[in-house]
């Protein structure tokens, strides 16, 4: 993609920076972000003449202003825990529905061609088939998952009433520099990366045999340029590497990698949690070309160095 007038809600969040780094030399890119989750610290890295708007999607004016003359929007911004949703489902209808939907009106008013929305393999909820293919029945099992569904059908009512083109990432487990470490629900690799880097040990919820889809960030922000600029509108596509990996397997490749051996405590399993996800990327490979190019070692091996930065 080149010379392309981008936005990218959620720009200041873990994905959103790297997918910002990633168009920002070649592209216009713009980024509309509350910072309730993400940091300008994130963006420390991108081209000086990315311009940041701190303010929620929520703010129909400031959403208006930043749609303005855009080709394409990537609509990251969202509130993303399963169990913080549980806990707080309205939190999650105001800003990943209503938010959403303002995103999408907000789009056709500006006449922008191209939205990518950024779905999540939640929305496969608790079934035991795998790998998950873009053609199963969606079974979203919490708030956040259903709001992520609602995002989807909403893309699909506006492409066939407005004509918009739309493309719909359902994405697996990310991982990489600048995931979030911090919250009680943080993802696994975050957490454990972090908690090497800080010399301390691990906590494995249940018998570490949960397998997950873990994809590089690297490889999902190339994933995402080409959402942007193949023919693919009003596609649905799987994100993630193809491959299950269990949590066990991703403590001893880290234990690998750092050379040192990591002091592990099994907790209790979380309740909810699904025991294995694993993508089917045909459509990705097919309608996108894509092919994820990071190892889980290298991959690993980049993250955890990253967070040993972060101690310094
Ligand atoms: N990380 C993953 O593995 C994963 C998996 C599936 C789907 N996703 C989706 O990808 C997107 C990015 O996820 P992430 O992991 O980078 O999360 P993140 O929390 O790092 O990024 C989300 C960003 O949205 C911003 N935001 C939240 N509410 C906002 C609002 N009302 N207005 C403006 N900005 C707001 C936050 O400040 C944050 O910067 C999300 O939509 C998430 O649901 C992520």
């Amino acid at each position: 993609m080149q010379g392309t007038r981008v936005l990218v809600t959620g720009g200041a969040g873990f994905i959103g920076s790297h997918l910002v780094e990633q168009l920002g030399a070649r592209n216009e890119v713009a980024v509309l972000d509350d910072l309730s989750a993400g940091s300008l610290r994130n963006l420390e890295t991108v081209p000086r003449d990315v311009h940041v708007k701190k303010a929620s999607i929520l703010n129909r004016k400031a959403l208006s202003t930043a749609m303005e003359g855009r080709d394409i929007v990537y609509h990251l911004a969202a509130k993303t825990s399963v169990p913080d949703s549980v806990a707080h489902p309205e939190a999650y209808w105001r800003t990943n529905v209503q938010g959403t939907l303002a995103v999408l009106k907000a789009v056709v008013d500006a006449k922008v061609r191209r939205v990518v929305f950024a779905s999540s393999a939640a929305v496969y909820g608790n079934s035991e088939t795998n790998p998950k293919v873009e053609t199963m029945r969606p079974a979203p099992a919490s708030p956040y998952a259903t709001s992520k569904m609602v995002g989807e059908f909403a893309c699909e009512e506006i492409a066939s009433l407005k004509g918009l083109e739309t493309v719909v990432v359902r994405i697996f487990n990310a991982y990489g520099p600048r995931q979030d470490p911090t919250s009680p629900y943080a993802s696994v690799i975050s957490k454990f990366c972090a908690a090497m880097a800080a010399d301390e040990g691990i906590e494995i919820y249940g018998d570490g045999g949960q397998t997950r889809d873990f994809l590089y960030v690297g490889d999902l922000t190339a994933a995402l340029e080409l959402a942007g600029e193949r023919p693919v509108a009003g596609q649905l596509i799987n994100l993630g590497s193809g491959s299950a990996t269990s949590v066990n397997e991703v403590a001893r490749l880290l234990s690998e990698i750092a050379g040192v051996p990591i002091r592990t405590k099994h907790g209790e399993p979380r309740p909810g949690d699904v025991r294995d996800s694993r993508a089917d990327i045909t459509r990705a490979s097919a309608k996108l070309g894509f092919t994820p190019r990071t190892s889980l070692r290298d991959g690993l091996g980049r993250t955890l160095a990253w967070y040993r930065t972060q101690r310094r």
